[in-house]
């Protein structure tokens, strides 16, 4: 309140603040979720302190995976005062916290065991991956995970003129082409609940098995997902049967001696070539659908943080948010993890670092092994 009339914030300065989208905004308005109390002179909405409590709850809500019809249920409800609100809210975030401290700690007796030289079952395997590994560490996922688009483009390129495409192994939709008819699959919740509020319908299904005739699709693509798989080759085939073109963004596994030159995993994070043991080939991705390879140079600057991204930005491997929105850091356990960050964080600080890595300084993109399959 500023001298008794209550201050109202734009919509441009609430997004900014909720760290949503306008247009995310502008929907709750329209389906009367968080409706602005004011309008300002020229038309504009306005929202006052008691629409941000509002959103806030709402916000709250979503990220915890509900729908926007149960929030208006839960915000709505009568019967339930803010406190009431916010001890729910708690309430579910420990649920979530224990569940990420459960998959943690699986990781890690996995990672013991394969240590020792113990297989785990495929049972025991599927409650690691996947889907499941998402639901534990995929709320951190959006705050650097979104649209590069110059490797958007070579994406949308490949897929010609595809009217009708589907996007598997979707997660917040970051590559989905807004010209298209785009149908989304995605088997976590989680991730589910984070897609934009306008972006395109999403099902419920996995790669291996997807709920739709044959040739359904002018297109198929799945982007950053493949390795995530319990079945990748099946995966892909499913996809060659729903479309008729087939387009996969993803990581050569086969090559060592590439792998050698990107300077995260060679000295500092040498655990990363255990998790590529169960991964097919990229030769055998290639002739599950039939397509040819074409190598993804990553820019220096790669506004997609995904593990390769930061490249050129070493600094950025030391933030735990960065870290938390890629799942080889969870992958590679605690342990592992802490060591290559202190060990770079040394080497950042001492100059070492820039020593040995003086070449990339000059480079504006990086052969790092990214894919793009095109069938
Ligand atoms: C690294 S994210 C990539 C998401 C999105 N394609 C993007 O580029 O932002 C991997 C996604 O694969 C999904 N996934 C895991 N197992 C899957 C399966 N068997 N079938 C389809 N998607 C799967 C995860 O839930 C997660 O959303």
């Amino acid at each position: 309140m500023v001298g008794g009339v209550e201050e109202h914030l734009t919509v441009g300065r609430v997004a900014e603040l909720a760290g949503v989208s306008v247009r995310t905004l502008h929907h709750y308005d329209e389906i009367a979720l968080v409706e602005p109390s004011a309008r300002t002179a020229a038309g504009y909405r306005a929202y006052s302190s008691g629409d941000l409590e509002r959103l806030r709850k709402v916000l709250a809500y979503r990220r915890l995976g509900f729908g926007l019809r149960e929030i208006a249920d839960l915000v709505d409800d009568p019967a339930t005062d803010a406190v009431a609100h916010l001890r729910r809210l708690r309430g579910l975030l420990l649920d979530q916290r224990d569940r990420a401290a459960a998959m943690v700690t699986a990781l890690d007796r996995e990672l013991e065991a394969r240590a020792m030289g113990i297989r785990t079952t495929p049972e025991e395997q599927l409650q690691l991956f996947g889907a499941q590994l998402y639901e534990a560490i995929g709320s951190a996922y959006p705050a650097t995970r979104r649209t590069e688009p110059r490797i958007a483009e070579r994406v949308w390129d490949a897929l010609g003129d595809a009217r009708t495409v589907l996007n598997v192994g979707a997660g917040t939709g970051s590559y989905e082409p807004p010209d298209r008819d785009v149908t989304a699959v995605e088997p976590s919740a989680v991730m589910r609940a984070q897609r934009p509020a306008d972006a395109a319908p999403c099902v419920a299904a996995s790669a291996e098995s997807l709920p739709f005739e044959d040739q359904s699709f002018d297109a198929a693509m799945a982007f950053s997902t493949v390795h995530h798989w319990r079945d990748p080759i099946a995966g892909l085939r499913e996809m060659r049967r729903v479309a008729r073109r087939v387009v996969v963004f993803t990581y050569d596994a086969s090559d060592i001696d590439r792998r050698q030159r990107f300077w995260l995993t060679r000295d500092y994070l040498p655990e990363f070539a255990d998790l590529l043991v169960d991964w097919p080939s990229l030769a055998d991705l290639t002739r599950a659908i039939g397509g040819r390879a074409e190598p993804v140079l990553i820019p220096w600057d790669c506004a997609d943080g995904f593990f390769e991204a930061y490249w050129r930005r070493p600094e950025a491997y030391l933030d735990e948010e960065v870290r938390r929105a890629v799942s080889v850091w969870t992958r590679v356990g605690p342990g592992a993890e802490r060591r290559a960050v202190s060990r770079l964080g040394d080497d950042l600080s001492s100059g070492r670092w820039a020593e040995r890595n003086r070449d990339l300084v000059a480079l504006d993109a990086a052969e790092l092994g990214l894919r793009l399959i095109v069938a």
